[in-house]
């Protein structure tokens, strides 16, 4: 498929997706969601992808929504409805894929922007980014699951503040409320995304898958059932090749060379 509105770059087993429509500061159409998902979905079923990072072309905004001119001309309340369960599926399916996903956030993340970031594993800032769901001076709310991942990442106080009153935080404030886990100047970014995503490509692949799942579903549910998954998690790591590789390097003091089964 030839992409209008997103790049893909594939280095190494890392896979980097760009959101790249700076003239409306990479809002998302409908076309970019659907281009969104279709690489997405190749990146997550390559096998030589251990990693895939996303980000935003330019140095001003990451994505600053969706796109406006789509909200205002919706037709109906059953279009409205599709809009959103189409971007909420999507991003149900980059948090939920099993292998990690870093959000490099390199400038406004603003409503269905800070929706696509919080769908990530880690955020790393740039510091000149800022955030927000300001939706409400829209007169809508958040529709591709803002309501439902930000208090579960900042509280549900916080969350209502940001959300109740549109209001846009900047990266520190951002870092210090839990959104984003790493601020680093601008000119860094990327540098820094691929040099964490490099260093999970090394890890054993279905450890981390398990790992993210333990994690993701376990929010979901009462702590007994969490540690009941995690359990079964833990069994599927232990029946892995890697298992046995990682533990006999180290008890023969060396590095463990996993092979990805
Ligand atoms: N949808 C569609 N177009 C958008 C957009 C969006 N979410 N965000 C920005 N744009 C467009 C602007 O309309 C403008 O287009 P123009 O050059 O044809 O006029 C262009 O991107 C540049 O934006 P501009 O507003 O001129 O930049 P700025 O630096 O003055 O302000 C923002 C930046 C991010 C504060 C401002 O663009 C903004 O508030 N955007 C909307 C954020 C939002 O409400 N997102 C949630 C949507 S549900």
């Amino acid at each position: 498929m030839d992409y209008r509105n997103i790049l893909t770059e594939k280095k190494d087993s890392l896979f980097i997706i760009t959101i790249n429509r700076p003239e409306t500061l990479n809002a998302l159409n409908e076309d970019t969601v659907g281009e969104l998902e279709h690489a997405f979905d190749q990146g997550s079923a390559d096998p030589g992808v251990r990693v895939i990072i996303i980000t935003g072309q330019g140095n001003k905004a990451f994505v600053a929504g969706a796109d406006i001119n789509e909200i205002s001309t919706l037709p109906s309340v059953k279009a409205a409805q599709d809009k959103s369960t189409r971007g909420i599926d999507i991003l149900f399916k980059i948090e939920h894929c099993d292998k990690p996903v870093i959000m490099a956030i390199n400038g406004y993340a603003l409503g269905g922007g800070c929706e696509l970031a919080m769908a990530g594993d880690i955020r790393i800032a740039s510091d000149n980014a800022k955030f927000g769901l300001p939706e409400i001076n829209l007169g809508i709310i958040p529709g591709y699951g803002g309501t439902q991942r930000l208090p579960r990442l900042v509280g549900k106080g916080m969350a209502k503040m940001m959300i109740f009153s549109g209001m846009i935080i900047d990266a520190q404030r951002a870092f210090q409320i839990g959104l984003v886990e790493k601020v680093v100047p601008a000119g860094q970014l990327m540098e820094e995304a691929i040099s964490l995503a490099n260093l999970l490509a090394q890890k054993p692949p279905v450890a981390l898958a398990m790992a993210k799942r333990s994690i993701n579903d376990g929010l979901e549910v009462d702590l007994r059932r969490g540690c009941a998954m995690e359990s079964s998690n833990f069994a599927v790591a232990c029946s892995t090749e890697d298992r046995r590789e990682g533990t006999r390097a180290f008890l023969e003091k060396r590095k463990p060379r996993f092979k990805g089964f």
